[in-house]
């Protein structure tokens, strides 16, 4: 279950480390013109599944400009540089000659050859004067990559800061910050029933947690003790034992980190065949080494 972000282009030449470098600019509009482009940006059927805040920063940096009628916007088989909204006028989508479809105000155009790393798949011509709103590949790209950028080195820190993660190698504490869904409770409530099933692993990343344990149903239950921030827990679920032995209910507002046994699993397996293999490997040029060693004293 790897987290990926709703469009799956990969922009070329971007590195994502760098994106949270990367200064946007914002133009003013009228509360019209950002109401078009939003609405614009949601009924595209590459884009709707943005976050709402990407939505809105694609919004605000978008720069006005004007083409007279008979302008070629978009040609065919360019590189695409730009993606626009359609704020006042027509414009006519051609491939190679042939009309596809004629677009009018409150449209994305000119969106497929920045998503996908391809060239312009149509030619975009001005039927009439029209205004647009652009946006810049660079800036569009770094917007989309942002919000996951930005959470997965969020995450990064986080685990690193947490003495049992310390072990782990940076590519490892990376991929599970790939795969670890975010959960938020509100107090008493349950995030693990003493008894019931479970596969998720929790690492708390905000607030406190009760551990409570009830010896029998008869029984009263009898607090444990209270985990904070860093602390983990639902581990046994991981190593197969997958009854919950205690309560976990949260005392206050509360967020988890949740990795499931798969995931778990699978990195943590990885991740010490990893280890292993490094080991053998350092334990073959030992040996190589020391025969050379040999050879060379006895030549
Ligand atoms: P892009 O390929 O970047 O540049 C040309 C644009 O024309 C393209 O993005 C789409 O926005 C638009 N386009 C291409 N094909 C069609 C189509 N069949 N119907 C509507 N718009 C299209």
């Amino acid at each position: 279950r790897i987290k990926r972000q709703a469009i799956s282009a990969e922009p070329s030449g971007l590195d994502p480390a760098k994106l949270t470098d990367v200064t946007l600019t914002s133009y003013l509009k009228t509360k019209e013109s950002g109401e078009l482009i939003q609405k614009a940006l949601m009924n595209n059927d590459f884009m709707k599944h943005l976050e709402h805040g990407q939505i809105l920063t694609i919004m605000d940096c978008m720069y006005p400009t004007t083409l007279s009628k008979g302008c070629c916007v978009i040609q065919e088989g360019d590189d695409g540089s730009t993606v626009y909204v359609l704020e006042e006028g027509m414009v006519e989508v051609t491939k190679q000659g042939k009309t596809l479809c004629t677009i009018g105000p409150g449209k994305v155009f000119g969106e497929l050859a920045i998503l996908y790393n391809c060239t312009r798949t149509a030619s975009v011509t001005a039927l009439t004067d029209i205004k647009l709103w652009a946006i810049d590949r660079q800036n569009f790209q770094t917007i989309m990559m942002r919000s996951g950028v930005i959470k997965h080195s969020q995450y990064m820190d986080f685990l690193r800061s947490i003495p049992s993660f310390q072990s782990l190698p940076e590519d490892g504490l990376s991929k599970l910050a790939d795969v670890l869904e975010e959960t938020h409770y509100g107090d008493s409530d349950y995030i693990i029933r003493q008894g019931a099933t479970g596969d998720t692993f929790f690492i708390i990343s905000e607030g406190q947690v009760k551990v409570s344990q009830q010896n029998s149903p008869s029984d009263e239950q009898v607090t444990v003790t209270t985990l904070s921030k860093g602390d983990w827990f639902g581990e046994q679920a991981l190593k197969g034992e997958d009854v919950r032995t205690a309560s976990y209910t949260a005392v206050g507002d509360v967020t988890c980190l949740v990795i499931d046994r798969e995931s778990f699993k699978q990195l943590i397996g990885g991740l010490d065949e990893v280890k292993k293999k490094q080991c053998e490997n350092n334990e073959v040029k030992e040996k190589l080494q020391a025969e050379a060693d040999f050879f060379s004293s006895v030549s």
